[in-house]
């Protein structure tokens, strides 16, 4: 019969997360809107989109949270040791916080280093808004789609790390699905599929390859991932 737009049994809140460049944007819009793009720019601050989905005859409506990674757009506070990278969050055009974007754990070790030398305050409101901005983020998530490129080998070395990250911040019920994205540039993979899977499994996740180019297992993805919340 006939449903009104925004008439739905669920609403799920789904965070995209993982290294610069792995392609987050992009399957985002792919899945919300059919739409991939070659020149996409890094994100800047926090975006979402939704899309509704039928499962069992049920409406469920998915909000997808994207977010930069972590070589995304800068206000650099520098330090001897080399620079903090931190985000410029910005909510309709006004800039709300800068945070260091990278997880709390390095970011901590490196606070203890820069107390000794310099701006202590400065670092500790830096440290406050990132703590703020992360668990708004991560806020009432019930799934995560954990983004590495499969042609870039540092991005699946660095999914620990987001992994860890989202422990920290979300419910353990959370539903966590791997992604391995850009599965159509055969030819430069540097990730194989058994490593992304058995990676996976290790750690209790889903485990998918797709591709946003080629709109390759990206409906499924998502469509997983809202099933099993669901
Ligand atoms: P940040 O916002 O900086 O964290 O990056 P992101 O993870 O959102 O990456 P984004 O979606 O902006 O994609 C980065 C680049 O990879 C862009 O040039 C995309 O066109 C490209 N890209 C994304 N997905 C795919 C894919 O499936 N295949 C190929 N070949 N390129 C892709
Ligand atoms: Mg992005």
């Amino acid at each position: 019969g006939y449903r009104a737009e925004d008439d739905y049994d669920y609403l799920f809140k789904v965070v995209l997360i993982g290294d610069s460049g792995v392609g987050k944007s992009n399957l985002l819009s792919r899945f919300t809107r059919n739409e991939f793009s070659l020149e996409s720019k890094s994100t800047i601050g926090v975006e979402f989109a939704t899309r509704s989905l039928n499962v069992d005859s049920k409406v469920i409506k998915a909000q997808i949270w994207d977010t930069a990674g972590q070589e995304s757009p800068y206000v650099t506070h520098g330090s001897s040791e080399g620079d903090f990278d931190v985000v410029v969050v910005t909510f309709e055009g006004g800039v709300i916080a800068a945070y260091m974007q990278w997880h709390c754990a390095c970011f901590c070790s490196a606070l203890q280093d820069e107390r000794e030398k310099k701006a202590p305050g400065q670092f500790d409101i830096l440290l406050a808004r990132y703590r703020a901005i992360t668990s708004a983020y991560y806020r009432g998530a019930v799934g995560a789609l954990l983004v590495y490129d499969v042609t870039r080998h540092s991005t699946f070395e660095n999914v620990e790390r987001w992994l860890r990250e989202l422990r920290d911040h979300t419910d353990p019920n959370i539903v966590v699905m791997l992604i391995g994205n850009k599965s159509d540039l055969r030819h430069l993979v540097a990730v194989s599929t058994e490593d992304g899977k058995s990676f996976a499994e290790r750690e209790s996740l889903f485990f998918m390859e797709t591709s946003a180019l080629e709109a390759t297992n990206v409906d499924n993805a998502f469509a997983e991932v809202l099933t099993q919340i669901y």
